[in-house]
């Protein structure tokens, strides 16, 4: 395997600066020992603390040791309009309209809210149509959604597999069963990145197949969100939900966004489970009896949101919207593609079949993540990766460890150490 250049980090620093890096503690000796934080490649799980996070959590804390109740109305964030400044940024970030984008709850709430909306089965349009591949959170969300309208899942949920022999879901495979199934198709519902393989579905072409039959495309957007470049608004995405402790960075359990297309969030008369903060402003606090939403995404809200959970939203946000999608984009292939490229040197040096890169190649069927299959035990190798070379990477039973270089935070350096650890690992 090559040596590491540090020209490659010193011409392409990204934003490291701005975020908590876990430290690590090699045994003395062990060859990441010399390096004082962990090689982090687990920010497509829980991404980073920005160091803005604290500080700016800490102004909100101390508006309400001072102000008590007086902190909903007046200070320059009052807390009662606090999520009408996220909605631009959360729109910039998946290529939304601000009045389609709310952050509110988390991602499995938004995908039961988003169903309860879109999801209305009737007559012969009744079927969800979604991979198989899924992570487990969405796969019950829609069985639950089929059950909670009288229809079993085993029937009306159609999960779709990779070929035999291939790791990934053909878009043209997609296509031709949405186009099959025609006027039976009620939901199109895919995730946008595959949590398992690291696949970017096309989400452009996936969702002009579902609204050709007649049907709802909404995409989870976990793996997606502060990932890769997307047009949700142009696109023509019915719905969409994510979370924002992944690439986003807003912390543990952060709250969730939710994108709801302008010609859905106009008609205010649309079936919805309604709560108070899904009323217009100016009347919200008239406690009148009548559910009065506005024609945008804000009347999917239910509940005045949690404000120290809206702050890590709001930092990560802003960190976004300064630097932009396109650039951090840009920088996440050139990561990703070192990484891909370190790791088929250390393959081509291992016998045949024990490593494998299951993430497609093409730059536009991925994001950050890269996923390898093994044939050693992954959890014994995962924390020999994490415990002596300092090396984050997250499993997935029974055979896959994902690696995520991250374009905030990420370095050359960091891959560089992924790659040498397995290759010493492995060896
Ligand atoms: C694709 C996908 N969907 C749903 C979830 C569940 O998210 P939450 O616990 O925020 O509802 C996750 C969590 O990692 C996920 O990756």
């Amino acid at each position: 395997m090559r040596a590491y250049d540090p020209a490659l980090d010193a011409g392409d620093t990204g934003w490291r600066d701005e975020f908590c890096m876990p430290p690590f503690e090699g045994d003395a000796g062990a060859p990441g020992a010399a390096y004082p934080q962990v090689a982090y490649f687990a920010g497509n799980s829980l991404g980073l603390q920005p160091r803005a996070t604290a500080p700016a959590l800490q102004i909100e804390l101390d508006r309400w040791a001072q102000m008590g109740v007086e902190g909903q109305l007046s200070g320059p964030r009052p807390w009662k309009d606090y999520h009408e400044a996220l909605a631009g940024p959360a729109a910039r970030l998946v290529g939304a309209l601000p009045h389609e984008a709310v952050i509110m709850n988390s991602l499995t709430a938004n995908l039961h809210f988003m169903m309860a909306t879109f999801y209305r089965p009737e007559g012969r349009r009744t079927k969800i149509v979604m991979e198989d591949i899924v992570f487990p959170s969405d796969g019950y969300a829609m069985a639950s959604q089929a059950r909670w309208h009288g229809l079993d899942p085993a029937e009306h949920v159609l999960r779709l597999r990779p070929r035999e022999g291939e790791d990934v879901l053909r878009t043209e495979d997609v296509v031709s069963t949405i186009h099959e199934l025609g006027d039976e198709v009620a939901m199109v519902v895919f995730s946008a990145v595959n949590y398992l393989t690291g696949e970017w579905m096309d989400m452009p072409t996936i969702t002009a197949a579902g609204h050709e039959v007649g049907a709802i495309v909404g995409w989870d957007l976990a793996h997606a969100a502060g990932n890769v470049p997307m047009s949700l608004h142009e696109w023509g995405v019915d719905w969409a939900a994510w979370c924002n402790y992944k690439y986003v960075n807003s912390g543990p359990g952060a709250l969730a966004g939710c994108f709801i297309h302008e010609r859905h969030a106009r008609n205010t008369g649309l079936p919805r489970l309604a709560g108070w903060w899904g009323t217009r402003t100016e009347t919200r606090f008239r406690m009148e009896p009548t559910f009065d939403p506005p024609p945008t995404a804000d009347a999917w809200q239910v509940s005045n949101p949690p404000i120290f959970a809206m702050t890590p939203v709001q930092v990560s946000l802003d960190i976004f919207d300064r630097i932009g999608m396109p650039t951090l984009r840009a920088r996440s292939l050139r990561l990703t593609d070192y990484l891909r490229e370190l790791l088929t040197e250390v393959i081509e040096g291992m016998p045949p079949g024990s490593l494998q890169i299951v993430t497609p190649e093409e730059p536009e069927r991925h994001g950050s993540q890269l996923s390898l299959r093994f044939t050693a035990d992954i959890g014994v190798l995962a924390d020999t990766l994490r415990d002596l070379d300092g090396v984050v990477a997250d499993t997935r039973n029974p055979d896959i460890i994902r690696f995520a270089p991250t374009a905030l935070y990420s370095s050359y350096l960091d891959c560089w150490r992924a790659a040498d650890a397995l290759r010493r690992r492995l060896d």
